[in-house]
């Protein structure tokens, strides 16, 4: 191929890649090893994340979309989602299914909630979030993905959004970055998981406290939920990813 082509080519995936909607074959995109409809792509020095989009040409925010043998998948970043970050850092336990039904508080404009929707294809997920702002985006983002119910809530007060929930809860994931984040997850789970489901909890310590030293928060909302009856399961830290964030998982 001579160097003229060559420059030209290069030039060609430039430009894909600005519009960022790539068709490259030389991407090899695969199962991953232990998540359900989680796809994985490069070396494991260089890991890359993706779902597949349950819409067609839609992005969530500004991710890349990729077409690999007819499908389309959507790139799961770390540095936006703690989910992928907390996947990325190798879990002890699969806890994602097609059919799960979750209850997800704290769901903003839909970066994370979307994923997860592509991954609980058959599943259903409640997305509480306060913020009307957030709720709005939240509702354009995501208003084609017919898994995803919005509701307009404050986390602290499950028994409030208790008639716009209809299913038993297999799964909750919190991210509220509140200063009573262990506690506002014990009621939501007290109140809607089932005996035995999965809480997975994003745990801020800067906004627990700002002055204590992280590990020392982390302990403390790790004794809540165990004195609450929850067992820790995984504490998985993702400062690489979240600055002062763990990711645990509990069973309930
Ligand atoms: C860190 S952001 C969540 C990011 C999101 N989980 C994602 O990865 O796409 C925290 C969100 O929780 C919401 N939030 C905080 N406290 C809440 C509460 N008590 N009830 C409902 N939503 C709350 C905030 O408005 C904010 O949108």
């Amino acid at each position: 191929m001579s160097l003229k082509i060559r420059v030209k080519l290069a030039e060609i995936v430039k430009i894909r890649k600005k519009r960022g909607n790539v068709e490259l074959n030389a991407i090899n995109i695969r199962n991953h090893p232990k998540f359900s409809n989680v796809y994985i792509s490069g070396t494991p020095q260089n890991l890359k994340l993706y779902t597949k989009n349950l819409v067609l040409g839609q992005k969530v925010y500004g991710e890349n979309l990729l077409s690999f043998k007819g499908e389309e998948f959507r790139e799961w970043d770390p540095y936006r989602s703690k989910l992928a970050a907390m996947i990325l850092d190798k879990p002890s336990l699969e806890f994602l299914s097609q059919d799960l039904k979750c209850l997800y508080l704290g769901a903003s404009s839909g970066t994370t909630i979307s994923h997860l929707s592509d991954i609980v294809c058959e599943g259903i997920i409640y997305g509480v979030e306060f913020a009307e702002r957030s709720m709005r985006q939240l509702i354009q983002n995501t208003d084609k993905r017919k898994n995803i119910v919005p509701i307009l809530g404050n986390a602290n007060f499950p028994e409030r959004y208790a008639n716009s929930i209809f299913t038993p809860i297999d799964l909750v994931y919190q991210d509220v970055a509140q200063p009573n984040q262990a506690q506002i997850a014990i009621e939501n789970c007290n109140y809607y998981l089932k005996n035995n489901g999965f809480l997975i909890l994003a745990i801020k310590s800067q906004s627990i406290d700002s002055v204590q030293k992280s590990e020392k928060t982390y302990t403390q909302e790790k004794k809540i939920l165990e004195n609450a009856g929850y067992k820790i399961i995984d504490s998985i830290n993702i400062h690489k990813y979240a600055a002062n964030h763990i990711i645990l998982t509990v069973q309930k």
